[in-house]
């Protein structure tokens, strides 16, 4: 892949799973990365100290996105430590929860859609001021949005909208020369889909996919790092599925 260095890059959600992937994977090519995290101060720390002892340059910021002003705090530090020039966003941070229509509460509805869509429109709009010609914005949508898949149709709705956002941010930032995509993972070995780790979770998750394996956080990570990065230059507006061909 093209060398990221020299280029500065906020992943939101880095603390775990696909967020800390791609942290340590735009690192690996080079960029300086801001690792963000909402509650795990430790594990971002360790994120951070990870790509130092790599000979990266990494800083840990924390907001909690749930909040209405957290992704406009977000900014503000990131602009403290990167000045007026981002060139790759990573919103990554998310939350699920499983529940059928007659069990969503609103207040699980409204969370869901505080930090899964609120934050990360908020948080382009507050970085646009530094985002320049070339600069990648990369959303997190998933396959629930394109599929039924497990119980979940609030947060489905909540990735509905990324990819729905993916296509207004892509088209009224295209003229500045800033590309917006998404990736769409499908079940992966992280915290919010423990339940892949069980032989049932796993049994599934195999059933859903042509590939037979579980997906674990780099299979994603790569993917994110490919759509920041100078090689995917002519893409935009796109969700791309990471998904081991899901439901094919
Ligand atoms: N895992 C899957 O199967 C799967 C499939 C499709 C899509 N996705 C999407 O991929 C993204 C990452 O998921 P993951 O599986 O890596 O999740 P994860 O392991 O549960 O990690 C979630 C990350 O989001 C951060 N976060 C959550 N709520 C936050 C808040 N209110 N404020 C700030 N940060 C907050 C967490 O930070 P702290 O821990 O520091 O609070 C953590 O770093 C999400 O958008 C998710 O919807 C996941």
């Amino acid at each position: 892949m093209t060398s990221l260095k020299g280029k500065t890059a906020l992943v939101t959600g880095a603390s775990r799973g696909i967020g800390r992937a791609s942290a340590l994977a735009l690192a690996r090519s080079g960029a300086q990365v801001l690792v963000h995290y909402g509650q795990a101060a430790k594990e971002a720390e360790a994120v951070v100290a990870e790509i130092r002892k790599s000979g990266g340059r990494a800083d840990a910021v924390a907001a909690d996105l749930g909040a209405p002003d957290g992704p406009h705090q977000l900014a503000r530090q990131v602009r403290a430590i990167v000045g007026d020039r981002l060139d790759i966003l990573v919103a990554n941070a998310g939350v699920s929860k499983a529940a059928v229509i007659e069990e969503t509460t609103v207040e699980d509805f409204d969370r869901l859609f505080a930090v899964n869509v609120r934050a990360p429109f908020f948080l382009v709009q507050q970085l646009l001021p530094i985002l320049h010609e070339a600069s990648s914005v990369v959303l997190v949508s998933s396959l629930a949005a394109h599929a039924v898949v497990g119980t979940l149709p609030a947060y489905a709705a909540t990735k509905g909208a990324i990819d729905t956002l993916v296509k207004h941010f892509a088209a009224a930032l295209g003229a500045r020369g800033v590309r917006v995509n998404a990736v769409a993972p499908g079940v992966v070995a992280t915290d919010m889909s423990s339940f892949a780790k069980t032989d049932s979770g796993r049994d599934y998750t195999l059933g859903l996919q042509t590939f037979k394996r579980v997906a674990q956080p780099d299979d994603i990570a790569d993917a994110i790092a490919f759509l920041a990065s100078p090689d995917s230059r002519w893409i935009t507006g796109d969700t791309i599925h990471v998904d081991g061909g899901s439901k094919l």
